[in-house]
């Protein structure tokens, strides 16, 4: 029967439109493909097909391959019933029942789902209702209108602290339910739960097919922290979600631009003017998975940080990201202090519009900011300025855009094409040498580590029994896979699902080259060897490691007692060998 309805579904929805929501797509001459930039792999032109006959996708980049269903699954993450349900909903067809075969875990993140959908509604109620009157005061003293608040579904929290808390009891709601909801928590004492948010304006945050995945709540007074969010949830992971994402991808597909800010606040703000494609990172750093989602709708972005020394920093990161993915990139910054917002309150729409459409190239914002930095008077200052450009000029992926780009500099600010070029092909030579790290780092990667970050990545159970220890590793510092397996550890500690994807956006590049190079290459010795349980051999590994570790501790205190005894510090020579009979045997 689940076959039957599998085939149902799948010729009544045409893979072409689907895939058409994510990725922009164009037909290819007369035939029944349409292509693309592949969503699953970065690539600057397009390799990505979709065949309408066949109904079929396939990356020739690299080799993402499937049906309709397998598109949907891989690029929300979900699990196979999931995409279904997902797509019967989105085309008016009603489903068999649920539990018939859907797993746990596919069955928890529903009912997470189905309790965000829960709390919005009553959220949306309290700003409506008498207890909203603070709430309604405050939006109308920052100039969002009833409109603006019921389009961004804005809400309000109750002070109490009971009333989802009851809510949810009262209909029974299993306690890992609750748990994992990230809408309430246990008490300390005594049982019970109570509601995470209190008191504060709520906005919805939904996912890319406009679910409610998580909120934001604002304090509508001075508290701290202004802003309160859901933690991870199993539906919500915060590095790989855009605010306002599923509202503004229409019209940033259509100007071929996004706009990116940094506050909610801005978001409602500069769309309730009317330039609807806009979208925020929720108060975290922007992260490669979310300059994916946008390269998706746009191949230009617009970033539109706030005119302040955080803002200016956050903007200086972005441009990286930006530019390791290909994008196009214009930096707006606003005048007088304003951050976006407030900016198109104070000085209109069709203001704010227009330094839109003024704003600068990113390498122009760039120089700037160098000239603020550098003292460009004399002909030093100027040359430090342009050594300080040149790490985002490397970035450019394209070897003649990049010499474009080094002449234009060179240009602007005012230094001999020469010399810039010299050092130019100095940096080349040196970024050469850069990129070859993480392969001398992979063969300085011990065995033992090799076995530990696999077991990590593949096993749930070594993940949950080790984890939360990883921090504890002495031996971590010195470890290649060092940033790698911190990661994991604060992603474990985090609480919120784990998955390789999100592992790969937190690392910087070095570390997500390391990453692949191990994860890729088949030359841990353990694999396909052990009989042990995967937790045993892990604990073995971690063993190997610490043993090592202990190794090198003793060869380094031997070479001081060394140096000490040699130049005759007979004191110090003594107390470390004090340490060193310390450690115990080998
Ligand atoms: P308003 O102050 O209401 O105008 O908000 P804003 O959206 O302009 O926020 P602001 O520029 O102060 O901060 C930008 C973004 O950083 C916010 O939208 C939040 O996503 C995040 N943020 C700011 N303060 C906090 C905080 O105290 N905690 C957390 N978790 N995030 C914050
Ligand atoms: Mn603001």
């Amino acid at each position: 029967m689940a076959f039957d309805f599998v085939d149902q579904l799948k010729s009544s929805v045409d893979i072409v439109a689907v895939v058409g929501e994510y990725v922009r797509l164009k037909k290819a001459g007369a035939s029944p493909r349409w292509v693309g930039l592949c969503p699953f792999h970065t690539e600057k032109s397009p390799s990505f097909g979709v065949h309408s006959t066949r109904q079929f996708y396939k990356c020739f980049g690299c080799g993402a391959a499937g049906d309709v269903l397998k598109f949907v699954m891989e690029i929300e993450g979900l699990s196979f019933y999931e995409a279904l349900k997902a797509l019967a909903e989105r085309h008016g067809i009603p489903m068999p029942k649920r539990h018939e075969y859907s797993d746990p875990e596919s069955r928890l993140r529903a009912s997470v789902g189905d309790l965000q959908e829960l709390a919005a509604k009553q959220f949306r109620e309290n700003l409506a209702g008498p207890k909203g009157a603070e709430a309604r005061a405050y939006l109308q003293r920052r100039g969002v209108t009833p409109q603006v608040a019921e389009e961004f579904m804005l809400g309000y929290s109750e002070g109490g602290g009971q009333q989802l808390a009851r809510l949810f009891e009262k209909q029974g709601v299993p306690r890992d339910q609750l748990e994992k909801s990230g809408l309430v928590m246990a008490r300390q004492e005594g049982g019970g739960w109570f509601d995470r948010f209190r008191n504060r304006l709520m906005f919805p945050i939904h996912g890319e097919t406009g679910k409610v995945i998580a909120f934001a709540g604002r304090a509508l007074g001075d508290d701290n922290p202004k802003y309160l969010n859901s933690p991870e949830t199993p539906i919500y992971q915060k590095s790989h979600v855009l605010y306002n994402l599923h509202r503004a991808k229409a019209e940033a597909r259509k100007l071929d631009f996004t706009i990116l800010v940094e506050g909610y606040m801005d978001v409602i703000g500069v769309s309730a003017a009317g330039i609807r494609g806009v979208v925020a990172s929720c108060g975290t750093a922007l992260t490669n998975q979310q300059v994916r989602m946008l390269k998706r709708h746009s191949e230009k972005v617009i970033v539109n940080f706030d005119p302040d020394n955080a803002g200016a920093g956050a903007t200086e990161r972005s441009i990286q990201l930006f530019i390791e993915e290909g994008m196009r990139i214009r930096v707006l910054e606003l005048d007088g202090g304003l951050d976006p917002d407030e900016y198109v309150k104070e000085r209109g729409a069709s203001s704010y519009r227009d330094r839109l459409m003024h704003s600068k190239g990113y390498f122009h914002w760039l120089a700037d900011r160098a000239r603020t930095r550098f003292d460009m008077r004399d002909s030093d200052g100027r040359m430090q300025a342009f050594k300080w450009l040149l790490p985002n000029v490397q970035r450019v992926g394209e070897k003649l855009e990049r010499l474009a780009v080094v002449n234009d500099i060179a240009f602007q600010l005012g230094v001999e094409p020469g010399p810039v070029l010299e050092q130019f092909r100095k940096a080349a030579v040196d970024r050469k040498t850069a990129e070859m790290r993480p392969e001398n780092r992979e063969t300085q990667v011990t065995d033992a580590e090799r076995t530990l970050l696999r077991l990590l990545l593949s096993e749930e159970d070594v993940r949950e029994s080790l984890g939360p220890h990883l921090a504890s590793l002495g031996q971590l510092e010195r470890l290649a896979t060092r940033r790698i397996l911190e990661t994991i550890g604060a992603m474990i500690q985090g609480g919120g699902r784990f998955s390789y994807g999100d592992l790969e956006a937190r690392l910087d590049e070095a570390g997500r080259k390391l990453l692949g190079l191990l994860t890729w290459s088949e030359e841990d010795p353990a694999r396909h060897r052990s009989a042990l349980p995967s937790v045993e051999q892990a604990a073995n590994a971690w063993r190997d490691l610490n043993a090592l570790g202990q190794k090198a501790d003793r060869a380094r205190l031997r070479a001081r007692i060394r140096e000490a005894t040699s130049a005759g510090r007979h004191e110090e020579a003594l107390s470390l060998i004090a340490e060193l009979d310390g450690q115990g045997p080998e």
